[in-house]
This record gives structure tokens, sequence and C-alpha cells, in this order.
């Protein structure tokens, strides 16, 4: 469990502060997928980096498996750094050192065995699957295998903990994917605790279970991540949520609208996106609706929904129409007047 109680860091730049984490408590459990986001320059690299203390706070606690960072001992300050992998939007190779080598660094600089460390590399070569590139160097790869290098020497220390600072940023779609997957096969089957940073609500939505959302230093909302997309409150979280789940009419279809009819916006989670209530609905043949655009995207394992649509009819069969979608679990939003 990764804790921070009342953190608080300021930079000095040129002779003025940088207040870069203004108050962050955050818990992170054993076993999460914990994803920050927010947009450059909000404070997520500096936050991440306190818990393998490349960064120390000016004041508040880190708290890593109930252990005070601040107080560690020389000997304590080794261990916990055995215990914790990074991976990095650039990889941060050695560029010199095959593939083998950098995986073996940190087992070399721990003094393992010299027979221990080969037989560790290859099995963690095949778990990465990339045993044919064991004696290539970092130039040869591409950036999905690059990655999966950096993935390698992260764990080879056997750590409980893994922090990704942008690990897929420098990817190319398909091949976040597959950095992604591995991310989420490792958190299962190691039960290693994930502590990830990025700009992209796609990656929160693929692997992370808990998201806290961050501006200015601050984090300004979070929660599960199926609260955070179906309940965003914040303006900033709104807009992140609204990547995934395109929260807007798209123009073309606001354009081409014939009639001026209110337009809702209906939000379909769980059940209540399995079931046909809009079918339902159809059939009472209380108003009309004309479905303008929508989309599903499961989330946590939960389907979640919007659907923009058009109602006409009398007020008291709209209303009553409003009221039926609300006892069906539907979350309602007028849209445009
Ligand atoms: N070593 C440093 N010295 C001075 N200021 C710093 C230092 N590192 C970060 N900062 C400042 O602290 C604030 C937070 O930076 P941080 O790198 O944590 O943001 P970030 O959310 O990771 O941004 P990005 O998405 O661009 O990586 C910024 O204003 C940044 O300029
Ligand atoms: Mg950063």
């Amino acid at each position: 469990m990764i804790k921070f109680e009342n953190i608080d860091k300021t930079y000095i730049k040129n002779k003025q502060q940088v207040h870069a984490l203004k108050d962050i408590n955050l818990t992170v459990d054993q076993g999460d997928i914990f994803g920050l986001i927010g947009w450059s320059g909000a404070g997520k690299s500096t936050l991440i980096r306190l818990v393998n203390q490349l960064e120390k706070p000016s004041s508040g606690t880190v708290l890593v498996d109930g252990i005070n960072l601040n107080r560690l001992s020389a000997v304590e300050q080794r261990k916990h750094k055995k215990n914790i992998g990074m991976i990095f939007q650039h990889f941060n190779l050695l560029e010199t050192k095959t593939v083998g080598q950098n995986i073996a660094l940190p087992l070399i600089l721990q003094n393992v065995d010299r027979t221990e460390i080969e037989q560790r590399v290859d099995a963690m070569l095949d778990y990465i699957d990339l045993k044919a590139k064991k004696d290539s160097y970092p130039g040869q790869l591409s950036g999905g295998q690059k990655q999966r290098v950096g993935i390698a020497r992260a764990l080879i220390t056997q750590p409980s903990i893994l922090l990704c600072d942008e690990a897929t940023s420098a990817l190319d779609p398909q091949t976040t994917l597959s950095i992604l997957k591995l991310l989420k096969q490792i958190n299962h089957e190691q039960n290693i605790t994930i502590l990830l940073v990025t700009h992209e609500m796609e990656v929160i939505s693929s692997i992370c279970n808990k998201v806290a959302v961050m501006e200015q230093g601050q984090v300004i909302e979070q929660g599960s991540v199926l609260e955070i997309f179906s309940t965003p409150k914040h303006n900033t979280t709104k807009k992140f949520v609204s990547t995934v789940l395109n929260a807007e009419i798209p123009e073309r279809i606001l354009e081409s609208l014939v009639c001026q009819h209110d337009i809702y916006r209906l939000e379909f989670l769980g059940d209540s996106a399995r079931e046909p209530i809009i079918n339902e609905l159809i059939l009472k043949q209380l108003v009309k609706i004309n479905i303008l655009f929508g989309n599903m995207r499961e989330i946590s394992g939960v389907v979640l929904g919007s659907m923009f649509v058009q109602i006409s009819g009398e007020d008291d069969a709209i209303e009553e129409a409003l009221s039926f979608l609300k006892q069906n679990g539907v979350r309602i939003e007028r849209e445009v007047a």
C-alpha cells in the first residue's frame, strides 16, 4: 500500500518558487492499478517520483506498506528501492549495452551471483517474449520492444510496486495496447501494485481500477474508474472523460437537425445499458424519439453508454417518458433547449 499524506512539494527555480504539489492525500491499495491523470505540469511526475525517492516532499509523509519513507536508514533505503520498479516514456535503456545486459543491470548492482543472473534474465526474456533479442542493442529494437525491455529491467528485482511515467506516450495505439495488456498481466499474475501517470484517459479506462485527476499540483477528483467515468464532477475531469466517451454531439449531426425539439443526453450504466429501455419507451407511444448519436464502452467490466436523443410530444407525455427512463436507471441531462 502507498499512502500520500498532506504532501507539499516546492521547487526553487531561478530564485522563484514552484509549488508543484499542494496538500496531496491519496491511498493506493495493494493490487491496484492506480492512474494519475492531468495536463502537462499538473505535478504527476513529481508525485510518482516521491515513491522511489527520486524526489523528496517539502512536507508531508509518504508511507509504503506502512513504512514512513522520511525515516529510512541507509540499509532500509536499499531494500525499499529494490521493492520498486519504474518505467519511463523514453525507456531510459543504456544504448551501449545489449538487451540482456540492460535487464541484468539491477541484479549486477545487487551483486547477485552470475549464474543466477543468467537464469533470471533468460526467464524474464521469455516472459516478455523477447528471447530472440537478448544480444541486440536498444537501437535495433522498435519502441514497443524497448518498453518491454524497460519493463523486464524494472521487474527483474521482483518488486511489489511498479511505477510507470507516461510509459506508452511514445508508442502508436496498437503498441500501446500490447504494453497495457502486458502491464495488466503483470498486475494480475504477479500481484504487483501499479501506479501510473498518463495524460490519456484511454489508458485509464483500459487498465486502471482507480484514478486521481490532478490539476496545478492538486488532486481535484479521485475514485474508482467507474465512478469517475459515470459521474465526473470537476470540469477538467469531464473533459478527460469526454475524450473516451464522446460526451458531445458531433457538429455535423447538430447542423443537419431539421426540427428544434429538446435534446437530452441519456446515460446508461450496467444493467440499464443492456436492457432495451428505449425500445420499451417507443412501444409505449407516449412521445416521438429521434436518436441522434450514441456510443457504448466497457469500463472496469461495466457497460457505460451515452445516447443523444430528441424527444417530442405533449409536455405531460415528455415528463412521463423521462420519469420512465429515470425509473429504469437512466441518467438524463437536458442538452439544448
Ligand atoms: N526539478 C525541477 N525543478 C524546478 N521545477 C520543477 C522540477 N520538476 C518539475 N518542476 C515543476 O513542477 C511542476 C510539476 O511538474 P511535473 O513534472 O511533476 O508535471 P507533470 O504533471 O509530470 O507534467 P508532464 O505531463 O508535462 O510530464 C511544473 O510546474 C514543473 O515546471
Ligand atoms: Mg511528467
